[in-house]
């Protein structure tokens, strides 16, 4: 794979992702596939994603080496946290598992990896990864989940080619960083991961939710938590950032409150 990034930008598409995993055999291991309008977008869980015209970052990786498809994950939201945090300094960007970005209460970014078949069974992984800029305050608040922009959080209005070339290098810098030592970026990824060590509510994909304290994150992805003494793994479903779980804050895997007092169970 070449440290410049091979890059298909298309004016609009229904998905970035359907598009490259229909040419999954024409494009190179490492190319990109933006669009700047996505007319069908999609999200995890059978979930529309928003990709008006010239507003968001909509990219599509291809990656035809990869051991763990988790990994892919790990790569795609590292490069999306990189390009938030370049545009944005001073502020808090956090991962939240398994897919999301977060600013606070609201997600900014999000990423959805699908598998390529072939007859010979799994052929590669598609990493998707939405990332909203220039969407104005009124636009995010529209949207039916808590939700940010670039410019909400800051008022400024960013140059969309620009950006696309920094998360477009982001990508195959960290593709590459995995294809060497893929220790190294798990190690980030969970280093930045907001929920290891907190108490938060899992939603799972029939909706229960369940009020856990995480404990780790495992190699496949899996989220290791805890409730009343036993061990349980989630492989899918959503993490709900609570209030309460933003002021509390991590301590050698006790929860402390800002005070450093340790909190409660429940
Ligand atoms: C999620 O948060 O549920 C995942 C959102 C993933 C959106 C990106 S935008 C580029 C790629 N193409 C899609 O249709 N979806 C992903």
């Amino acid at each position: 794979m070449q440290a410049e990034p091979h890059i298909l930008e298309l004016e609009s598409v229904d998905s970035t992702n359907t598009y490259a995993k229909s040419h999954f055999d024409e494009l190179p291991d490492g190319a990109l596939v933006a669009a700047w309008e996505q007319t069908s977008g999609r999200g995890r869980l059978g979930r529309k994603w928003f990709s008006p015209p010239g507003k968001n970052l909509s990219v599509s990786l291809v990656m035809k080496n990869v051991g763990n498809p988790f990994y892919a994950t790990v790569v795609t939201s590292l490069a999306a946290m990189e390009l938030l945090e370049k545009n944005a300094p001073g502020l808090d960007f956090f991962l939240k598992w398994p897919n999301d970005i977060y600013s606070g209460e609201r997600k900014i970014s999000g990423v959805l990896c699908e598998f390529t078949q072939g007859r010979g069974g799994v052929k590669g992984v598609i990493a998707g990864v939405g990332v909203n800029i220039n969407l104005e305050r009124a636009e995010v608040d529209r949207i039916d989940r808590p939700a940010t922009s670039l410019k909400a959080l800051t008022g400024h209005h960013y140059d969309m080619k620009k950006l696309l070339r920094q998360l477009a290098d982001s990508l195959i810098r960290y593709y590459i960083i995995y294809s060497r030592s893929p220790e190294t970026v798990f190690a980030e990824w969970k280093r930045r991961n907001f929920v290891i060590g907190r108490r938060v509510e899992i939603e799972d994909a029939s909706g229960a939710v369940t009020r856990v304290f995480v404990r780790d994150i495992a190699e496949n992805g899996e989220l290791v938590a805890e409730r009343n003494g036993k061990t349980f793994r989630f492989n899918c479903g959503d993490v709900r950032i609570t209030r309460e779980s933003l002021d509390f804050r991590r301590l050698d895997g006790i929860e402390t409150d800002s005070s450093g007092n340790p909190a409660e169970n429940g």
